[in-house]
């Protein structure tokens, strides 16, 4: 169980005991993060325990749909809501039940036919929704995988408690530089002459009802960083985090009924590719500004 003062600089003991229960058991594969579930419109009480506290200890789970041939419908909105979560993020890329096709093709909304998502291309670490303003953050993330990928598309994870774990321990100074609130800016959107959206400055960690958020990117272009060698030096030490190797980053490739419900965690994506005339990926995500129940 989370509280404030874990993230709290001035208050080790209660962030050293936190940490010891957190690293304690920490899953270090994608085997360890799934859980099975018959039927997702109807979870079970055990499976839904079992995805609460995965998701209380990782911040992320990976459920396997037991037959996902018997799938109608695309599960997502209805799991989410059985695990408390219910607020949906309805972004303009996404259709009009706020889900989001990561595919080329995807996008419901024209602009953002040619962003990144919606391309084969391979994506760095960030979490989801950095360029929301900081009361709309985006503090679950999952997907639905109903068709993989002919190749490619794997995904790296990780719990962004893990980054900040690892970021604190070498030096408490890079946390106190990443909650700053103006550590972080995204420059505004242009439509032609027109301001789409404007800048959103905002930090990297940030404490919401006990829980640690994060806001981030890796991208190099389209972001501006508060120039100063504190700056530097906590980008370039989570850099190092996140290159690895690291037993506590998760490799895997959601296949065909699989997929993730996050707090929103640090994550890429590999490059993938279809067979010209084969079929394509469908993978399906759905972003909401709540977070998963605490079990
Ligand atoms: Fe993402």
């Amino acid at each position: 169980m989370t509280n404030a003062a874990v993230f709290n600089l001035g208050n080790d003991q209660a962030y050293q005991e936190w940490r010891e229960a957190k690293l304690a058991d920490y899953p270090k594969s994608l085997g360890e993060l799934v859980v099975e579930i018959q039927d997702p419109y109807a979870l079970t009480t055990s499976e839904r325990n079992a995805i609460l506290q995965l998701c209380a200890k990782t911040n992320m789970v990976v459920y396997a749909v037991k037959d996902p041939d018997k799938i109608k419908e695309n599960p997502l909105p209805a799991l989410l809501k059985q695990l408390g979560v219910s607020d949906v993020d309805y972004n303009l890329g996404a259709g009009d039940s706020g889900l989001s096709k990561l595919s080329p093709g995807g996008s419901a909304h024209g602009p953002f036919a040619n962003y990144i998502p919606y391309r084969q291309a391979q994506i760095g670490w960030h979490t989801d929704g950095y360029y929301n303003t900081n009361d709309r953050q985006v503090q679950t993330l999952s997907l639905y995988c109903e068709r993989s990928s002919h190749e490619g598309g794997e995904n790296e994870l990780l719990d962004h408690e893990i980054a900040y774990i690892q970021l604190r321990d070498e030096n408490p100074e890079f946390i106190k530089t990443f909650m700053d609130p103006d550590v972080m800016t995204i420059p505004a959107r242009m439509d032609g002459d027109k301001v789409a959206r404007p800048d959103r400055t905002g930090p990297v960690f940030s404490v919401k009802d006990g829980h640690l958020h994060m806001r981030y990117t890796a991208r190099t272009i389209s972001i501006k960083w508060k120039d100063t060698p504190e700056v530097k030096a906590a980008i370039d030490a989570l850099t190092r985090i996140m290159k690895g190797p690291s037993p506590y980053i998760i490799r895997g490739r959601l296949e065909n009924g699989l997929g993730l419900i996050s707090n929103n965690v640090l994550h890429t994506r590999e490059a993938f590719s279809d067979l010209d005339n084969g079929p394509k990926r469908e993978l399906y995500r759905l972003r909401c500004f709540d977070r998963v129940e605490s079990p």
